[in-house]
């Protein structure tokens, strides 16, 4: 295969997943820590106290991206290290970990790609009401400012936020994850406020990173269905999961099928305001998983992961076609990846074919879609490591490292090999 000339071949982490060191230097509390340590909320009681401690093992994390042969490295800024109350006081040494951890990379000749927001808000923001109180949009506007005044330029790759689907609906509809709401009007409104809040942080990052790439990341899944008497059904799981955040991102307009179905849900939201949203970006960011079949029969599906989430690579492919149609920016795949029960190693290695069969067969449905004329820049397994994994804890493994949560040793995986000999052929 053949990829294009400077294509950016990277792994990806967040900080509540990875970092560790909660009450370090200074570090206020998120939502995250506030939510894993409430009883039943995470399997096993499971929390990112200590996770990989990744905030003192960093220079070691490094050497292996470089064990790997990646030139980039996406990772997230926490917030409450920052500034510890979501606003106001500056904590220096928040701000000198991320300091260090880019310069790191540089040397290393990695490219810093850095996630403004993936999901560990300050706890004392959400107790001001968080992603539903409007005035976040100017909290988060300013924190944006402090850390790319900071870091600017260096940091050539700039994302507003992972996932607004997940922040929306996990966190508010559903109440999986922190902050554990369950309410679809404050749902929608937090959906809402997260749009704003990218396109108002963008003008922002452009002034003090003037020749950084500015983007954002939403996660989508490939949805279709079953049989024919399924497709409307499909057209609304679409609308809302996928295209009610990249719509009015891309095309300044919210989905006007789930505008009509979500009908009272949205009343106080001024929906035109979707008009504001887009804002010319330099990079569209997907983190691709899985398909949805609706109407489907269990005995149809493909195999799954241990997330179970259905392997359908050719989901990516078609994807990546549709934002083609909608002549989104350039692409970057910014997380890809599958959690398997993985063996424990044997002669310094954990043999992982299902992963590496995973990653294979999604490269390869990448690689179609740059050859069908899709403007691909860039892709990023998720994950360096195991880590944690939100309400799974440390249950589900995705990393092509794998990690000894007693010891915190990292040990390869046979992907971690197959990926390294991938980009060692490819690029
Ligand atoms: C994505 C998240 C990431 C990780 C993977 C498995 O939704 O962005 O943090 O949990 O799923």
């Amino acid at each position: 295969m053949s990829f294009p000339q400077d294509f950016w071949w990277g792994v990806a982490t967040s900080s509540y997943q990875i970092e560790g060191a909660v009450r370090e230097d200074g570090r206020g509390e998120s939502i995250w820590d506030r939510f894993s340590h409430t009883h039943g909320k995470v399997w096993n009681g499971d929390n990112g106290d200590i996770a990989c401690d990744h905030y003192h093992r960093y220079p070691e994390d490094i050497r292996l991206m470089q064990f790997l042969g990646i030139n980039a490295y996406r990772f997230s800024v926490a917030w409450p290290r920052i500034l510890p109350y979501g606003k106001g006081q500056i904590n220096s040494k928040g701000l000198d970990f991320y300091d260090r951890l880019v310069d790191c990379l540089l040397e290393a000749d990695i490219r810093p790609c850095l996630t403004l927001y993936h999901w560990d808000l300050p706890q004392a923001l959400q107790d001001l009401g968080g992603w539903a109180n409007r005035d976040i949009i100017g909290w988060f506007c300013d924190y944006a400012d402090i850390v790319s005044r900071r870091l600017g330029d260096r940091v050539g790759w700039y994302a507003t936020f992972n996932e607004l689907e997940v922040i929306a609906y996990r966190g508010h509809l559903q109440g999986l994850h922190a902050p554990g709401i369950q309410d679809a009007k404050i749902a929608y409104q937090v959906a809402h406020h997260l749009l704003l809040s990218h396109s108002q942080a963008v003008p922002i990052l452009r002034e003090n990173a003037p020749h950084a790439s500015i983007g954002i990341v939403l996660n989508q899944n490939y949805v279709e269905a079953a049989d024919e008497s399924h497709e409307e059904e499909a057209i609304l799981e679409d609308a809302i999961k996928n295209r009610w955040f990249m719509d009015p991102i891309l095309k300044g307009e919210y989905p006007s099928e789930a505008v009509e179905h979500l009908g009272t849900i949205l009343s106080g939201i001024d929906l035109t305001e979707a008009k504001q949203v887009a804002v010319p970006l330099d990079f569209f960011g997907l983190n691709y998983y899985m398909r949805t079949v609706m109407g489907q029969h269990p005995s149809q599906k493909l195999p799954m992961t241990q997330m179970e989430w259905e392997v359908y690579p050719d989901g990516l492919y078609y994807l990546l076609l549709r934002l083609k149609d909608y002549q989104a920016p350039p692409i970057i795949i910014t997380e890809n990846g599958a959690a398997y029960p993985d063996p424990p190693p044997i002669d310094g290695v954990v043999e992982d074919p299902q992963r590496v069969a995973y990653l294979e067969k999604h490269l390869d449905a990448l690689h179609r879609a740059i050859e069908a004329g899709v403007d691909v820049r860039g892709y990023f397994v998720w994950s360096l490591l195991d880590n944690f994994e939100w309400r799974f804890g440390y249950s589900r493994r995705f990393g092509i490292f794998y990690v000894d949560f007693q010891t915190l040793q990292r040990i390869p995986k046979r992907s971690a090999y197959f990926y390294r000999d991938f980009i060692e052929k490819n690029a």
